[in-house]
């Protein structure tokens, strides 16, 4: 039983929460157990995340991911396929859920790839996968690499009668070109017209959208927008040097201000968190690390009055849980799990990268303001200062 300013239903409340079994039992005007300096939100979810592991453990592990989600107010991630060797299969599936189940720190689901290789039996490891566990969605499906690999996904996209979600890195190689920055090479006409194709196809979830053009694009389908996109810009170069590559890559400074203007408009905020080492980076990989400091920067935004915090539990919470289907997350409500993170408003702190627990070493936001969180609940569990490995995986009875 906890108490305090409970964002509830759209709004701030003094009120107290009780929870039984995991689960929120009643919420009212009971101040009885612990009293709640702070805020209490819906602990969030982010639907995009590469938590490496397997034969890249040297840039980061669901272990250590996972830790760096929970200290980001985090308490449900999911993991995409892109690893080493990739998710493609339900044999490979089953093992990578096989080490979150032991190592991770917050509840935890795995999409399936889409590739080439294995579109032929797509549908058999589809079903496979299902018989044991929750599968949120294909993809992020990767246009990008070469035009055979994108007839083939669009012609796939096409057959494919699954069922299942599917998500889409949206960017089409013919706009494509390689070279460092990459955003000199990489053109907003990549993201713009592989929307406008996938919408003709069907009804996607498009991942990291990154332009204005895009997002008036999506209508039947799905999107959410990663943070740098909003907060970092081309302008940011100087600051960033050997790091700045991400994909998409990062626009002008009027595409990142549309964003944040129009942040009610986006349906969900992930991270993309891509953490690669320093030495990759200075080899020109892509990608931001992201998990732990979304929700943190946000809330701090939130603060100042650039968004508002109805705006952000809906797309760093409410949203992803609606659209993914995870039905018991998402809200302070009655009979969802006890999710909560806490965030104290006097506590603005700039953000360190040493102070950051993923394995990468690195942030995009080194010295940004943020309010992280301090405490968070799992179940009804309070997990930041114990630091438990309370997450569990989806198994199909659960669901
Ligand atoms: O920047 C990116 N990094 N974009 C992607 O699509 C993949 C990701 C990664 O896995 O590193
Ligand atoms: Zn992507
Ligand atoms: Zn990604």
């Amino acid at each position: 039983m906890i108490y305090g300013k409970l964002f509830y239903r759209g709004e701030f409340v003094e009120a107290g929460v009780e929870v039984e079994e995991g689960r929120i039992k009643r919420i009212g005007k009971l101040v009885k157990g612990r009293k709640v300096n702070g805020i209490i939100l819906p602990a969030g979810i982010d639907v995009h995340v590469h938590f490496r592991d397997f034969e890249e453990r040297e840039k980061e592990t669901i272990e250590t991911g996972s830790l760096s989600a929970l200290h980001g107010g985090i308490c449900l991630v999911v993991d995409q396929p892109n690893t080493r060797p990739v998710v493609d299969n339900a044999e490979t599936y089953f093992r990578r859920m096989e080490i979150a189940e032991k190592r991770s720190y917050v509840d935890y689901a795995l999409n399936l790839a889409l590739t080439n290789k294995n579109s032929e039996r797509i549908a058999e490891e589809v079903e496979k996968i299902r018989k044991k566990y929750f599968l949120p969605a294909i993809g992020e499906v990767f246009l990008q690499n070469d035009k055979k690999e994108l007839e083939i996904g669009y012609e796939t996209l096409k057959k494919l009668n699954l069922n299942a979600k599917v998500t889409i890195h949206a960017e089409d190689p013919r706009f494509v070109e390689r070279g460092f920055p990459n955003f000199l090479f990489r053109k907003k006409e990549a993201e713009i017209f592989a929307v406008e194709e996938c919408e003709k196809i069907g009804n996607f979830h498009f991942c990291h959208l990154s332009t204005r053009e895009a997002v008036e694009r999506v209508s039947k389908g799905s999107f959410e927008v990663a943070p740098h996109h909003i907060l970092l810009s081309v302008e940011d170069y100087n600051r960033l040097g050997d790091l700045v590559n991400v994909n998409p890559p990062l626009r002008q400074k009027s595409d990142a201000d549309w964003l944040l203007r129009n942040f009610n408009r986006i349906q969900i905020l992930a991270s993309d968190h891509a953490p690669h080492t320093l030495e990759d980076k200075k080899n020109g990989s892509a990608g931001f690390p992201g998990v732990e400091t979304t929700y943190p920067i946000f809330v701090e935004l939130a603060r100042r009055g650039f968004v508002s915090f109805r705006d952000l539990v809906e797309k760093i919470a409410t949203n992803p849980a609606k659209v993914f289907g995870f039905r018991d997350y998402g809200e302070i409500e009655v009979g969802k799990f006890a999710n909560f993170a806490v965030f104290d408003l006097k506590e603005v702190r700039e953000i360190r990268a040493e102070d950051l627990h993923s394995l990468c070493g690195w942030t995009p936001y080194e010295g940004f303001k943020a309010v992280f969180p301090v405490q968070v609940y799992l179940r009804g569990e309070e997990v930041l200062q114990s630091q438990s490995r309370a997450g569990k995986v989806f198994g199909v009875s659960e669901v």
